[in-house]
């Protein structure tokens, strides 16, 4: 998560607005509570939020008249509703673009991740928009070695150069945005616009005017003609994401589209042609949804050409050190902090099950990055139900054996290796206690070298390249740190 980002809960029900924060602190996102009519008080630096999320609001006669003061604050904070709190259609266009989506009551892990990482996103965007910065780099490669993984690549590349349409299917956060811009990148549109749409997250009577654009009074609040999502792609690719979650009556839109190649915007009778290829993708299982009736027969076989199923990240547990060095390197990138995970730790989390899939791991290093800022995480340091037994099982995994050598590689140990480390160090913004933490490495470090020498003492000393008698004064020096 973008953590040092907050998530501001507006809410006069008390004991809902408890029960929300309570999960989302459970995930690890900093909350600020406030009621309708004290909540300008916790915005007034709404660069440091991630979003608001409105509940019940006496204080405002309505939910337009409460989001136009939040607009006044900030055009750009994604907003999301939770619990009951609905809008009737007639909201201003505007005002229902920053209308992100919403918490459910209860919040499901899944959908609560996705809804987390669209504010990321639009949060992203804002980022590019409004002071020229680059985002947090998403989706630049496919990170694995696992056959699973390889057996996606190939199908990737069979099917970017061709105008089939894909359907990609996995779990939530198994990286099937990422497959789909890989196609995107690998095919002969790459020079022209890849648009997403989160069909799950914007509401149902939006999706058409977000899909096709609108004209100007083609319903109340259309002040003015805007583009649709398929004339953004023109040319392009088109990435109708959780398209399980499109309502039927847009199943119906969608496939005209599909089979005619043209469009017209909301109250518009002029036809539009749509050169735009199309990648689709939900982690719903598409077969059920047809047979309950949920999801279109016809719209399936239409998507269904190109199906690629991603990994769930349990299913290729010998990709975890790799996707962990990537994830740190990304938040290095962007000068978000850094940390190390000892090997227990990390054979640990190859243990784990992973609902949440690469996007739980990706959130759980930028978790301990800002826990254990610049430090070493071992496997006690981890949050409980990532911690398996003393991870020595996963010791056999190859990968898990490629990753220690790869890193002991490093030639004469010492100097070396924390000449390298300490390249990499950046003093965080709020500066350091810089006795403290040198003393938390050396003690982090003093650690592994006994677990990986198992007590030896003198092998301990070999690998931290001091000798066997200043190691056992170090030890008495942090008895109390190391016990
Ligand atoms: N194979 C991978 N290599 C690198 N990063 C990945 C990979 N798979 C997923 N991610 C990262 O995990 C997060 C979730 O991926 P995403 O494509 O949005 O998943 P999904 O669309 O399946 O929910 C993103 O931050 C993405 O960059
Ligand atoms: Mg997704």
């Amino acid at each position: 998560m973008l953590s040092e980002l907050k998530i501001l809960l507006i809410d006069d029900d008390h004991d809902h607005l408890h029960d929300i924060q309570v999960i989302l602190e459970f995930i690890g996102e900093e909350c600020l509570s406030a009621t309708s009519e004290n909540w300008q008080q916790a915005c007034q630096q709404p660069e440091h939020l991630l979003a608001i999320a409105i509940g019940t609001h006496q204080h405002y006669s309505s939910l337009s008249e409460l989001i136009s003061e939040i607009q006044a604050v900030s055009k750009t904070l994604p907003i999301l509703l939770t619990g009951d709190i609905s809008y009737s259609g007639d909201l201003p266009n505007d005002l229902q673009t920053q209308i992100v989506g919403r918490i459910e009551n209860p919040p499901r892990y899944n959908s609560l991740l996705e809804v987390l990482h669209a504010c990321q996103e639009c949060r992203g965007n804002r980022h590019v928009m409004e002071d020229g910065q680059k985002p947090l780099e998403l989706f630049r490669s496919m990170i694995g070695s696992s056959q699973a993984i390889q057996d996606v690549r190939k199908l990737i590349e069979q099917v970017a150069n061709t105008e089939a349409n894909v359907l990609i299917l996995g779990e939530s956060g198994t990286g099937k945005e990422v497959a789909a811009r890989n196609i995107h990148y690998l095919s002969e549109r790459s020079d022209k616009p890849f648009v997403p749409v989160n069909c799950g997250a914007i509401p149902g009577d939006l999706l058409e005017s977000e899909l096709f654009g609108h004209e100007k009074g083609a319903f109340t609040g259309a002040l003015s003609a805007r583009q649709g999502r398929f004339e953004l792609a023109q040319g392009g690719t088109l990435f109708l994401d959780e398209i399980g979650d499109m309502p039927l009556a847009m199943q119906v839109k969608l496939l005209r589209v599909l089979q005619e190649k043209c469009f017209e915007r909301v109250g518009s009778n002029r036809t539009i042609e749509a050169d735009v290829r199309i990648i689709a993708a939900t982690h719903r299982n598409l077969d059920k949804e047809v047979a309950a009736g949920n999801f279109r027969e016809d719209l399936f076989y239409r998507l269904n050409v190109f199906p690629i199923e991603m990994p769930a990240l349990r299913e290729r547990q010998d990709d975890v050190p790799l996707l962990i060095n990537e994830l740190i390197t990304r938040l290095e990138k962007h000068d978000r902090g850094s940390v190390r995970l000892s090997a227990g730790a990390i054979a640990s989390l190859m243990r784990h099950d992973w609902a949440g899939n690469v996007r739980e791991l990706a959130n759980l290093v930028e978790r301990l990055c800002i826990l254990f800022p610049y430090g070493v995480v071992d496997i006690n340091d981890l949050p409980e139900k990532y911690q398996y037994g003393d991870g020595i099982q996963a010791y056999e995994s190859p990968a898990l054996v490629q990753h220690i050598e790869a890193n002991e590689s490093q030639p004469d140990e010492t100097e070396e290796v924390s000449a390298t480390t300490v390249e990499s160090f950046n003093l965080p913004k709020e500066g350091l206690n810089l006795k403290e933490f040198m003393a938390k490495l050396e003690v982090d470090y003093i650690r592994q070298a006994l677990d990986e020498s198992s007590g030896v003492v003198a092998k301990a000393a070999q690998r931290l390249g001091m000798r066997r008698t200043t190691l056992v004064e170090k030890m008495k020096k942090y008895k109390a740190m190391l016990n």
